[in-house]
């Protein structure tokens, strides 16, 4: 198979190019440990199809010679640890893709290790893979890290699963052991949903069934495991899905000519075709679809095209144009699946930045309604989620997007979630469905508006938002601010972190995810009282740059102050007037901001106060009061014109 493909290669190199054009690309994902034998496997797998290059392959000589397990053998393992150092380590960290092919096909195969803290990897590997060679050691059979990986397989949708059932030589080709095995796979498969599922006797080392079915497995007459790699139809599942097509961009070279261009995610498009445009829900018919090579009578799954239309419709960079009869829906509130990340924990009630498709909004997540142990599968509650775990949570978005189940069309339903201020992806999740509450609770338009109380009441309306150490003075400058206004007639509010954690807040303590909720609760407090026409003052440490954030687009531009009350950790430190600075140290206080929790200064607040000492709170106050006159939201005092 492989030499004839060479031959080909050195006799006629066009039409083995045309050839090679022309194969169709299976993505898979290879799970199992190092002890499996799975690097093993695939670098038998780049050998056998002989497009490792030929200075890898003395590389590899004089590797097996020198740190190779198979006694100067060729150890296919080196292959794909990469060579020596790597080695070393002893096992293979983050997803590597590689790329290799047969006569009949091309193949990425994602290779990811097996090891729990690697969960994060494999969601990456597996997300666009449409195949699993799941690998059991036959002495071991089915093990936790099996359940694990075949969990996570089917949570991301691999319809396929090539149950490689590797080291056979090493129980004597036993038959035995292989149906053992394979029943035992079955049953907890049938469990967890993974349907199509053909298991392979291997020995990866030995060559047994990897691409010539082997004279040591005489009972067995299923296919080798590149036989089936070559042959598993999987192109059709995304064709015979309804037609998606997320818009990249709107291609506009001139006034003659307006395409949409993008990859198609989903099922397959002609010309006369009926599309409905989401989220907006207008719906024209497709006039051209075009390619740099000419125009197309189809366009099918994973091909990138231009779509013009018949009607001049306004369409957007991450609009989705969808079949008109089987559209996909459009929603603002799910529930998802979540894969967490980052090394630091999910915040419920956080914005993040959410993206799905071409389209990026912000996005809360709730506190999970579950976490799975992916071990044994259980629920279990939780508050969040740290990295690795997986839960499921309700999540709202800023606006609404077109989406459909992941189940359905993996693009359409997979996002990520990614931290505003690091650009880190922290997230992967998998749409379930819209939540249905978000249907039926509508916007009430009310007669009298923000405009009409705040004209009654003579200001404009504010919310000055003062964050800072504890200790650095907020509340005392707050207060005069305050008293300021009222002696004016303004009508105000002061929300103080240490009284709205004596009611509202109460149930909240000080850990990262209580404060995020602290000041989240606080913000739509203050924005109900901002919309009753007043000016509201917030006094609180507000440690985070995200939720400060999050307070500040609550709001209609213009009526969010930031006010950085700074004293620097030693001058709020030295007059601990709570005495909780100094508990902190002793560590009778833990998560204490300044100590051992972090404070994120504002970047670029509206007012920033020196609160240090060389001002005094009067001044610091009149500063403020100032800002307020010339931003306009109050008007000049008669004496003072
Ligand atoms: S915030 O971080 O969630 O914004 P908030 O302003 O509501 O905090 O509350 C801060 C007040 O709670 C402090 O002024 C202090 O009196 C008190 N407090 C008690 N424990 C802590 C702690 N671990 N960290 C900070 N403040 C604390």
């Amino acid at each position: 198979m492989a030499h004839a493909q060479n031959d080909l290669l050195a006799t006629d190199i066009e039409a083995y190019l045309e050839q090679h054009e022309h194969k169709s690309m299976l993505r898979f994902i290879t799970c199992g440990s190092v002890d499996d034998g799975k690097s093993t496997l695939i670098g038998r797998l780049l050998y056998d199809s002989k497009l490792v290059f030929e200075d890898h392959l003395a590389a590899l000589e004089s590797d097996s010679k020198k740190v190779g397990t198979q006694g100067g053998e060729l150890d296919f393992a080196l292959l794909v640890d990469g060579l020596a150092a790597e080695r070393e380590q002893g096992i293979t960290i983050d997803v590597a893709y590689r790329f290799f092919s047969t006569e009949r096909r091309k193949f990425i195969v994602a290779d990811t290790p097996g090891h729990e803290q690697y969960t994060r990897n494999m969601v990456t590997g597996a997300s666009t893979a449409e195949v699993a060679v799941i690998l059991i050691d036959a002495r071991k059979g089915v093990l936790t890290q099996t359940r694990r990986h075949s969990y996570l397989v089917s949570l991301l949708g691999i319809r396929h699963v090539l149950l490689a059932i590797n080291k056979l030589d090493l129980v004597d080709y036993s038959e035995e052991v292989f149906h053992r095995i394979e029943a035992e796979y079955r049953a907890f498969a049938a469990e967890i949903g993974l349907e199509h599922i053909v298991c392979v006797p291997l020995s990866a080392l030995k060559g047994d069934n990897v691409t010539e079915l082997s004279p040591n497995t005489p009972w067995y007459d299923g296919p080798t495991l590149i036989g089936y790699l070559e042959t598993v139809e999987v192109e059709r599942d995304l064709d015979e899905k309804p037609f998606r097509m997320p818009v990249q961009w709107v291609n506009r070279p001139d006034l003659d000519f307006r395409g949409f261009s993008g990859e198609v995610v989903g099922g397959t498009v002609h010309p006369g075709d009926r599309v409905r445009i989401l989220p907006s829900g207008r719906e024209s018919d497709v006039t051209r679809i075009v390619t740099a090579d000419g125009d197309l009578d189809e366009a099918v799954t994973g091909q990138s095209v231009t779509i013009c239309l018949a009607d001049e419709v306004d369409v957007s960079r991450g609009d989705v144009l969808a079949a008109a009869q089987s559209p996909a829906g459009v929603a603002d509130q799910f529930e998802a699946h979540i894969v967490w990340m980052a090394e630091e924990e999910m915040l419920p009630g956080r914005p993040y930045l959410l993206k799905l498709g071409t389209r990026t909004v912000t996005a809360t997540v709730a506190q999970p309604k579950y976490k799975v142990n992916v071990n044994t599968l259980e629920h279990t509650a939780a508050r969040t989620l740290e990295l690795n775990e997986i839960g499921v949570c309700n999540i709202s978005l800023d606006r609404p997007v077109p989406f459909d189940a992941y189940v359905d069309n993996r693009d359409m339903g997979g996002f990520i979630l990614i931290d505003r201020f690091t650009n880190a992806t922290v997230a992967a999740g998998l749409l379930h469905f819209a939540l249905r509450r978000a249907d039926n609770v509508h916007w009430q338009a009310l007669e009298v508006d923000k405009g009409a109380r705040a004209a009654l009441n003579g200001q404009r309306p504010a919310l000055l938002w003062f964050t800072g150490l504890s200790g650095a003075g907020k509340s005392t400058i707050a207060n005069i601010v305050e008293q300021k206004l009222h002696e004016q007639g303004r009508h105000t509010y002061l929300l103080d972190g240490d009284n709205v954690r004596h009611g509202l807040n109460k149930d909240l303590g000080f850990t990262d995810a209580d404060r995020v909720e602290n000041i989240r609760r606080v913000a739509e407090v203050a924005k109900l009282m901002v919309d009753a026409g007043l000016i509201v003052l917030a006094s609180f440490i507000s440690p985070f740059r995200s939720e400060r954030r999050m307070a500040r687009d609550l709001l209609d531009d213009g009526e969010f102050v930031e006010v950085f009350v700074d004293s620097g950790l030693d001058v709020a430190e030295s007059r601990d007037r709570k005495g909780l600075y100094a508990k902190a140290r002793r560590g009778e206080l833990v998560n204490f901001t300044g100590i051992d929790s972090p404070y994120e200064e504002p970047e670029h607040p509206e007012i920033h106060l020196d609160a240090s000492g060389s001002v005094s709170a009067e001044d610091a106050a009149d500063q403020v009061i100032e800002h307020l006159r010339q931003a306009g939201f109050i008007a000049p005092l008669a004496g003072d014109i």
